[in-house]
């Protein structure tokens, strides 16, 4: 299989990104997968992989209908990440995590619920944005949480929590993903800490500025 330079940095990425969720316990078992946009298509993480311990070379490869044309068996979330990257065609990735903290807030938060986190820090609204909207629970690899996932992506979301599951974040690069997974996990651990104390939010003309600086 001839393979374009970028494509092979990518599958790469992925495989260290996933390696370092793992190590640091935002991801357990074989929870959590990534997408990556690539111009004939996209990479995915296949089902039931560790991300730990991705093999760069089987790594699923989809063609640009989502169609599995190599590596291994993609995951069975393909639909909830298909959701965010055709709702959001700057999306150049979406990471799908376990992550403790964001799935916690993810079991408190009322589905439907626009915004479970308050803008606690700067990196939390630059990576994360303004909404983060709370998807009603679907079972793991159910396609009806498409157009659920997708209408939230069109009105404006980067990230939404799937209630009691877990978050799905994209970002315009695989790094940008990844970090607006871990700030998003951050932000939740610091929600759940200050919770019932007294903590300052930014004001909504600090959300704003930072949204106009940093877009
Ligand atoms: P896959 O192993 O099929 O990627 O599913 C893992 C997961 O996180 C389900 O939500």
């Amino acid at each position: 299989m001839s393979m374009n330079p970028e494509e092979i940095r990518l599958r790469e990425a992925m495989a260290e990104h996933g390696r370092l969720l793992f190590a640091r316990g935002f991801s357990v078992g074989s929870a959590g997968n990534i997408s990556a946009r690539l111009p004939d298509g996209f990479l995915m993480t296949p089902t039931n992989s560790c991300l730990g311990r991705l093999d760069p070379a089987r790594i699923s490869k989809l063609d640009p209908q989502y169609r599995h044309v190599g590596g291994d068996k993609p995951s069975k979330e393909v639909f909830m990440h298909r959701a965010m990257l055709d709702a959001r065609p700057e999306a150049g990735a979406v990471v799908h995590l376990h992550s403790t903290h964001a799935t916690a807030i993810a079991c408190i938060a009322a589905p439907g619920e626009e915004a479970p986190i308050p803008p606690l820090t700067p990196y939390f609204v630059m990576r994360v944005g303004r909404s983060l909207p709370v998807i009603r629970y679907y079972r793991p690899g159910n396609p009806e949480m498409e157009p659920a996932i997708a209408a939230a992506v069109r009105a404006g979301a980067r990230a939404v929590l799937l209630a009691n599951h877990g978050p799905v974040v994209s970002g315009k690069s695989l790094d940008d993903a990844v970090y607006a997974a871990e700030e998003l996990e951050e932000a939740a651990r610091l929600a759940l800490m200050l919770h019932g104390r007294a903590a300052r939010v930014l004001t909504p003309a600090e959300v704003d500025d930072l949204l106009e600086t940093f877009g």
